[in-house]
């Protein structure tokens, strides 16, 4: 499917009469685009399902992630979001969020032999972001590098599509299957190799905090595997806690590596995280 313009929803043209559109990303069963119009500045996401290939078994819940998130983003109250279904799927659209991602953010210390240190008050603003949804009952499930926009007023943590913490309706609701490798806990990694599903957790939330600020302060996985691992093989390695002996500079570094602990009940609070850094 092609990302073109033609392709986006009369629907959606018609509510927000956008001034201005770019197309943000368009894969694995996901476009986003970013709109300007005369109500506001926009991410708007289109969901579609995937069809099977050979190495890859089709994945119908693309289409409706854009639903479910919507769902959410209400649930959380925040008003200035809208969703409804397309020929292919499921939109919706959201404020946007102005600036780079951690990752984007970060790149300069992750440089040969760079000596920018990835700041605390960057690290701050991630944790206060996740702070905010833990504080609602929600887990997110998806916690990783490039969905932490580092605005020049706060920080905020996006794609809701995998939260858990309140209703959302059964029309558009679908398992969570785990998310990026990288940042999976080794109790998700586990529950998804033996049931194919798990149950997204704040600690769970908290490792993949902690493996999204090592991998954008210096550019390693917290877990050792090839590559080109199959995703099982990953998730093994995950499982059984094969840490890296990789750490970020500083106090980052000694919080980092609590919070990949391998037990959720060892890993710290997010308010514990906070006083750390602090
Ligand atoms: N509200 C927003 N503000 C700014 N940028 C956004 C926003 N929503 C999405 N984006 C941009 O679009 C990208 C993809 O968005 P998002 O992660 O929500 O979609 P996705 O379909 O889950 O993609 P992926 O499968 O890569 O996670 C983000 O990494 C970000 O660059
Ligand atoms: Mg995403």
């Amino acid at each position: 499917m092609s990302g073109s313009p033609s392709e986006l929803p009369m629907v959606l043209l018609d509510a927000l009469m956008p001034t201005s559109r770019r197309l943000v990303v368009n894969r694995r069963g996901s476009m986003v685009w970013e709109m300007d119009s005369h109500l506001g500045h926009y991410a708007v996401k289109l969901g579609y399902p995937i069809e099977a290939t050979a190495d890859w078994p089709a994945q119908p819940w693309t289409a409706l992630a854009p639903a479910r998130e919507g769902a959410v983003l209400h649930r959380l109250g925040l008003d200035d979001s809208a969703y409804g279904e397309w020929e292919h799927g499921w939109w919706n659209f959201q404020p946007w969020h102005e600036g780079p991602d951690l990752y984007r953010l970060w790149e300069p210390c992750r440089r040969r032999g760079s000596s920018v240190a990835p700041h605390a008050s960057v690290a701050l603003g991630c944790v206060e972001a996740l702070a905010e949804l833990h504080a609602k009952g929600w887990a997110h499930g998806d916690v990783q590098p490039a969905h932490f926009i580092i605005g020049p007023e706060r920080t905020h943590l996006i794609d809701l599509a995998l939260a858990r913490g309140g209703l959302v309706p059964k029309g558009y609701d679908f398992p969570f299957r785990g998310c990026l490798v990288h940042y999976e806990a080794p109790e998700i990694a586990l529950s998804v190799l033996t049931t194919g599903e798990a149950e997204p957790t704040q600690e769970a939330d908290i490792y993949a905090l902690g493996a999204t600020l090592l991998i954008s302060a210096t550019g390693w996985r917290a877990v050792a595997y090839p590559d080109d691992a199959p995703r099982a093989v990953q998730r093994e390695a995950v499982a059984n806690g094969k840490r890296r002996p990789v750490k970020a500079p500083g106090e980052l570094g000694e919080v980092i590596d609590a919070m990949l602990s391998h037990a959720p009940g060892d890993r710290p609070t997010l308010h514990e995280v906070r006083k750390a850094l602090s």
